[in-house]
Formats: structure tokens, C-alpha cells, sequence
């Protein structure tokens, strides 16, 4: 007789592994220029500037043990400090707490506020990363498309008046992944009145809003509403091995995660975490760090969209990428971005077809691309591969 195989949990029946990932195993050949990957630049991560933090830290033996699970004491006191000043009010400490990569504190929140079944309300296209955790909670997930000022909150306040509760809306206010538009200060005061009037939250999801080109991103979402959660990140400003997120949220909210934390992984790393304190709290370096990038990156996105426009013409409508790590491509002649892939492969260049990111809508025309790790040499020849293997198509 053969012996039973014993199974797995059920909750991942349905879940599959990121296309992106799969893809990007695709795009690590050395010939091929990838516009695929979300990464930022590693070139432009302080590494000995973290290299003298590293020493300082390990300089003091505590730094080898537990920490406390809300995250280690002087992080904590920077964060509030900060986010005081991003949130025009202050922040109490009690209301940040700090998480492996924002990414965490997704994973969390969604234990904390939702049972199984519950609504979540996301964007179309949306961060998988963020789709993946609801799936795993068992949410019901309903999106809500974007538009160039962010969330349609038309398209919110309909499902509202067909009688939907979402039990959590999920945002990414700054610089979209993928979609690459910013929600309007308008729609920011009209989505935190909705979740006053409604009792839902909001999770306003922010790793690229210190990434701005021109003019720094509107006042968060998070300052017209207590039920909004905010979360953020060292992982694009500093380097994403710090693994070192946050959340500003109520403080019964940052209690219940704690309870989870605990049993998630105890507590964060006291030593990384005391790397990014050192170099948040150091403002004048850090300023100067954050602009630097803010540089190159606006350089990248610009010689990538003018390349773009140049390239295609009316064929495309392309965001402006006026922040953050990505554009958002849209063909309005038909082209399919899958077909397209295998020839833009052979012709030398990556990118994610929309439907990578899709919830409701198919973005079958549509892809994304990253302009961080390539030199604007690389992403116009990367464009002209682009539409080479268009022309052939
Ligand atoms: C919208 C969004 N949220 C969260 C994350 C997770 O970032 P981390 O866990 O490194 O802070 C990412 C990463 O790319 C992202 O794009």
C-alpha cells in the first residue's frame, strides 16, 4: 500500500509563486538588459558609510542580543522623530514599530485586521507582493483601478454605495509599484474621510516617497485620518539588507502586532537595526545620500520615458515617472506585452508585462519598467531593442 502523503495547509491551494521572480531567473544573462527587476541600485547604497555604523554597533556586546519586538529603542525614537515631521504632528513612540522590511509589517497587518473572507480593497495594477499576503489571509480581494492622480475613488465610492465593507484599503500613494502615478492631495483628504465615515483602514504603503525628481510627494494619506496605517522603509533609501520597515499606527494596532511578532520571529535584528538608526539620525550625511539618488534615478527615469516617447510615439502613453523606481507603459496599437517578450528576450531587453500585476483588468498592453540599475546609455539601447523586436512583431 502506498503510504499517504501528508498534505499541505489549504490556504495554499491557489497561491503561486511571483511571476516576476520566475522571470528574472529568465533575465540574468548577461547580454540581456533588464528592465525587469524591482531593484534598486546597488552602486548607490552607502556601504562604507554602514560599514563604520557596523563597527560602531558592534563595539557595544548588546547589539549580539534579543531586542525588544516593537524594534530597538533609539530606531524607534528616529523613526517618530521623522515621521513627526513628515505627519505634521507628533508621533509617539508607542506608534512606531519596526518590522523586517515594510514588507513584514504587510504580513502582519494582515493577521491583525483581517479574518478570513474579509474585504480588502487594493489597487488594479497592484504590488504582488501585497496581493500575496491577502491571498494568504484568506481575504476577498476586490480592485479598484488607478488613474494619473492614484485609487479612482469614483470607482471606491461605488462599491461603498453597493453596500461593500472593505475591512482593509491597501495604497501605495508615492511613485506606484508598478502603476508609477502619485494619489492627488485631493483624493488623499477624500480617502481618509471615507475611512472615518466607513470604520475601514487604510494601509498607505510608502517605500518610494523620499524618492521624488522634482517636487517632494503631497502630505501623506495617513495625515487625514487615525484609521490609516503607514508604513515605510530603509530598504530604497538605504539598502534593503538592513531588512529595517515601519508602521505608524494607533497603538492598539502596534499591541496586536507585537503579540504576533513575537511568534513570527521574537524580534528584528538590534544590530542592522542599530545600523539604520545610526545613519537615519545623521541628517546632514543623510541628506545628502537621499539627494544623490534622487539625482541618478532622475536622470535614469528621464532619458528611459524621453526614449520611450521618442522610440514609439503615439504608440505608447507612458507615465512621467516623476519619483520612485518604475514606469508604467501602456501600447495603443494592440502590441500583446507577453507575445512580445520572447523576441524583446532574443533582442537583448527584460521588462514585466502588465499582466504580472493584474487583479481585475488584463493589462495584456501594458508593462512596467525599472530604471535604477541601468546607466541612460543602457536603458536608450534598451529601448532601441525594444523597438526592434516591436518592428518585427
Ligand atoms: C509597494 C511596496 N511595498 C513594500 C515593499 C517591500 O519592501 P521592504 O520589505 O524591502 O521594505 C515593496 C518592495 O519592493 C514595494 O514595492
Amino acid at each position: 500500500m502506498s503510504q499517504p502523503t501528508p498534505p499541505l495547509a489549504k490556504r495554499l491551494d491557489g497561491m503561486r509563486s511571483s511571476a516576476i521572480r520566475d522571470l528574472l531567473k529568465l533575465t540574468a544573462r548577461a547580454d540581456i538588459i533588464s528592465l525587469a527587476g524591482g531593484l534598486p541600485d546597488a552602486e548607490l547604497m552607502p556601504r562604507d558609510r554602514i560599514a563604520v555604523a557596523a563597527d560602531a554597533a558592534l563595539a557595544d556586546r548588546s547589539r549580539l542580543q534579543y531586542t525588544e519586538s516593537p524594534g530597538w529603542g533609539p530606531l524607534r525614537e528616529v523613526l517618530a522623530a521623522r515621521e513627526s515631521t513628515r505627519m505634521g504632528r507628533t508621533v509617539a513612540v508607542d506608534e512606531v514599530f519596526v518590522t523586517h522590511g515594510s514588507q513584514q509589517a504587510l504580513s502582519l497587518l494582515a493577521e491583525v485586521l483581517l479574518d478570513p473572507g474579509a474585504l480588502v480593497v487594493v489597487e488594479d495594477p497592484a504590488y504582488v507582493g501585497a496581493l500575496q499576503v491577502f491571498h494568504a489571509a484568506g481575504a476577498r480581494i476586490v480592485a479598484v483601478p488607478l488613474d494619473s492622480e492614484g485609487m479612482r475613488l469614483d470607482a471606491l465610492r461605488e462599491l461603498l454605495a453597493a453596500g461593500e465593507r472593505p475591512a482593509v484599503v491597501h495604497t501605495v500613494s508615492n511613485f506606484h509599484n508598478p502603476g508609477g502615478v502619485t494619489m492627488s492631495p485631493q483624493r488623499r483628504a477624500e480617502l481618509g474621510a471615507l475611512a472615518d465615515a466607513y470604520g475601514f483602514w487604510v494601509i498607505e504603503d510608502d517605500p518610494y516617497g523620499e524618492l521624488w525628481f522634482d517636487q517632494p510627494s503631497p502630505a501623506p494619506v495617513a495625515t487625514y485620518s487615525p484609521n490609516v496605517i503607514r508604513l515605510s522603509s530603509t530598504s530604497k533609501i538605504l539598502a534593503p539588507t538592513l531588512r529595517a520597515g515601519w508602521m505608524v499606527a494607533p497603538t492598539r494596532v502596534c499591541r496586536a502586532v507585537e503579540l504576533l511578532k513575537q511568534g513570527a520571529d521574537l524580534c528584528g535584528s538590534a544590530f542592522t537595526q542599530q545600523i539604520a538608526a545610526d545613519l537615519l539620525a545623521d541628517t546632514d550625511w543623510l541628506t545628502a545620500h537621499v539627494d544623490s539618488i534622487r539625482t541618478v534615478y532622475g536622470a535614469r527615469a528621464r532619458a528611459l520615458v524621453d526614449a520611450v516617447r521618442t522610440r514609439f510615439g503615439d504608440r505608447v502613453v507612458s507615465t512621467d515617472a516623476a519619483g520612485g523606481m518604475f514606469v508604467w507603459v501602456d501600447f495603443t496599437d494592440g502590441t500583446d506585452t507577453q507575445a512580445l517578450l520572447p523576441r524583446a528576450l532574443e533582442a537583448g531587453v527584460a521588462y514585466v508585462p502588465g499582466n504580472a500585476f493584474a487583479v481585475s483588468t488584463d493589462y495584456t498592453h501594458s508593462m512596467r519598467l525599472c530604471f535604477t540599475t541601468s546607466d541612460t546609455t543602457a536603458l536608450e539601447t534598451a529601448v532601441d531593442r525594444l523597438a526592434k523586436a516591436h518592428a518585427e512583431s
